[in-house]
């Protein structure tokens, strides 16, 4: 009897003991109910989501994120684009890599190239996800700016790459003076002088880079409630912010576009609109280092947009947390719910950077965005509207 008690006990030791080993190896899926800004985020794998300068794709109940997997000594590409799904916005599951990079040494897209934030919209009308993604060549730095394309029948992917370049080749920005046209590709004044930054605003770059296409670095899509989409980039060496239209299968550039904030040196664009206005949230121009961000706001995507200052509040606002923008996540079925989607870069372990999500809410007609060591999205239900 005593034998037969003791077995017992020993055999739900056992079964408690398996069951706390495998929880802690990560065997069990960490349920997260609420955001931790700045922490490790684990994957349904117990990795952290490896998928930085990301972007979100919300289709048919579940959000598809996307980002840069990077690895611990380099920021070039030697994965490819990931995707991560997720329900709840706090758990993510790890996808298939979304686009590989290519094994073939002459593809745009071979391993050690540069693919930097990826965003993917969904075309209603020929029903395939397309993607866009800030890509540089392999061994040639940041020189290349180019935007690449790729597109898929699953939002999850594969992705199939179709081709990358510089947009907007012999076209002039809507907004470009007439006088301005004409005048020289280059100028004698020195780079940062007043002279080179009024040239700057009236043109210099846009014409130099006019017959071979414009630059495209840094960028984010937005789809209109009408179903036209815009890409949105950092171009004339950074110094500008371009807004192109994109054709109605999302696939190429109408040659439709507008400068903003000439010379102004803004990064990392995010966009969102409520009520009508739209918002776009920036970063000023400083590596991987983080700075304050800036905002602006337009009633038309053609502008004007007026500029609206640093939209971060409070403890370390002036370097917007030690993030910088990627994008600005509208949460699905809540009114006015917009989350800002920043990463915290770790160029020396570029693997353990960090995802800084907040709410943004708008005051006084301007976005605001403050920090909160953990939040969930019950904070949107809490809007005094
Ligand atoms: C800042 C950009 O926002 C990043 O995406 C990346 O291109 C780094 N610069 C490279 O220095």
């Amino acid at each position: 009897m005593l034998k037969k008690f003791f077995n017992h006990k020993a055999y739900t030791y056992v079964i408690l003991m398996m069951t706390f080993v495998l929880s802690y190896e990560g065997f069990s899926q960490t349920k997260y109910k609420a955001f931790h800004p700045g922490e490790l985020w684990l994957d349904d794998q117990g990795d952290h989501i490896n998928a930085h300068g990301g972007g979100i794709l919300y289709h048919k109940g579940t959000y598809y994120w996307f980002g840069e997997n990077k690895g611990k000594d380099s920021n070039n590409a030697f994965v490819g684009i990931m995707c991560y799904s997720s329900k709840d916005l706090y758990n993510w599951k790890r996808e298939a890599v979304a686009l590989p990079v290519s094994t073939d040494p002459d593809s745009e897209i071979t391993a050690g190239s540069i693919m930097e934030r990826p965003k993917v919209i969904y075309n209603k009308k020929t029903k395939k996800f397309v993607m866009w993604f800030h890509l540089e060549l392999k061994g040639q730095g940041y020189a290349a700016a180019r935007t690449g394309v790729a597109v898929s029948d699953k939002p999850g992917g594969p992705y199939e790459y179709k081709k990358s370049y510089r947009p907007n080749a012999g076209q002039w920005p809507e907004n470009f003076q007439e006088e301005w046209k004409d005048r020289p590709a280059t100028t004698e004044a020195d780079w940062w002088t007043e002279p080179w930054r009024k040239e700057v605003k009236e043109g210099l770059f846009v014409r130099r880079d006019f017959e071979k296409g414009q630059m495209s670095r840094d960028m984010t899509l937005f789809v209109d409630d009408d179903g036209k989409a815009y890409h949105i980039h950092s171009a004339e060496e950074n110094l500008t912010l371009h807004i192109s239209e994109l054709s109605d299968d999302y696939l190429s550039f109408t040659g439709r576009y507008i400068t903003l904030a000439p010379g102004g040196h803004n990064e990392a664009p995010a966009i969102f609109k409520q009520d009508g206005v739209y918002y776009l949230i920036t970063s000023g121009c400083t590596g991987w280092d983080p700075n304050a961000a800036r905002s602006f706001k337009s009633n038309s995507m053609w502008g004007p947009w007026e500029y609206l200052g640093n939209p971060a509040q409070g403890e370390h606002a002036n370097l917007t947390f030690y993030s910088q923008s990627t994008y600005i996540l509208p949460v699905h079925g809540k009114k006015n719910a917009y989350i800002y989607m920043g990463d915290r870069w770790r160029p020396k372990d570029p693997i353990d950077g960090r995802y800084i999500w907040l709410p943004v809410f708008l005051e006084h007609d301007k976005p605001v965005i403050k920090w909160f060591d953990e939040w969930d999205l019950s904070i949107f239900d809490q809007q005094m509207h």
